[in-house]
């Protein structure tokens, strides 16, 4: 097999590294009860924790619709030999995750618009209207914010899985899938 075929190619490396980053900061600054204090009407604006979990949330976002875009024309990813069943599920946690790098921050701003909360981010930035509004008939049918909580906490115990799966494969598979997510002069 060919170094390329051995190794995702470095755009996808750095977008994946990039992206796991911004999500485990994310998560660690989600700053615990915070939609309550929003709701009692605190400012997220006077909050640094509040700014900088939105602005990594929606880097996420950014880094996830850039990585979904190349994979589309980027060089095939690395095969390994695997059973089947270990082939798909590897499949299926990647597919669960992309589903909930996108539906993290749709939900939150669905959370900020049905409660009528600004997105604040860093530099100053504040939008006051967000395409979603408590009027909106989306609305009533959930509480945006807690599922926005629940699928924050998911996608770190789902990674923490795949996390493990990959170390796995390095320690006792031995078959190089650890190493395809990293620099191939390491
Ligand atoms: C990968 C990205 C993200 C992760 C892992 C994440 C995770 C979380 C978690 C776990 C909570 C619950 C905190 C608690 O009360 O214990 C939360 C709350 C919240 N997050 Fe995020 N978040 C992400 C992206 C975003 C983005 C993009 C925004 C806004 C643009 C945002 C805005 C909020 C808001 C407003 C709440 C409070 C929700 C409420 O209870 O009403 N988050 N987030
Ligand atoms: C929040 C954290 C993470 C998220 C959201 C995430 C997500 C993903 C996704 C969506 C893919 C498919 C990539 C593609 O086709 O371009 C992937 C591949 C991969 N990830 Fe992660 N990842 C995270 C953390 C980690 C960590 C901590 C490790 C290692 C300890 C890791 C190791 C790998 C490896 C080795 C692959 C490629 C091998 C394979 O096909 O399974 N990831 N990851």
């Amino acid at each position: 097999m060919s170094t390329a075929r051995k190794h995702y190619d470095t755009l996808s490396r750095s977008l994946h590294w990039l992206t796991a980053i911004a999500v485990v900061a994310a998560f660690i600054l989600g700053p615990e009860h915070f939609g309550r204090e929003l709701r009692q009407g605190l400012d997220p604006a006077t909050r640094w924790d509040i700014v900088t979990h939105e602005s990594l949330g929606l880097l996420v976002a950014g880094l996830t619709l850039l990585r979904l875009l190349w994979r589309v024309v980027r060089p095939a990813a690395p095969r390994f030999d695997m059973p089947r069943w270990m082939h798909l599920a590897a499949q299926a946690t990647h597919g669960v995750l992309w589903l909930l790098l996108l539906a993290v921050p749709v939900t939150a701003m669905l959370a900020l618009g049905t409660e009528n909360h600004p997105l604040t981010l860093l530099g100053g930035i504040r939008v006051n209207t967000l395409p979603v509004t408590p009027q909106s008939p989306i609305a009533d049918l959930a509480n945006w914010g807690e599922v926005h909580g629940v699928l924050g906490d998911m996608i770190l115990w789902l990674a923490g899985l795949h996390a493990v799966a990959a170390i796995y494969h390095h320690v006792l598979l031995k078959d190089g899938v650890l190493r395809s997510m990293l620099s191939p002069r390491r």
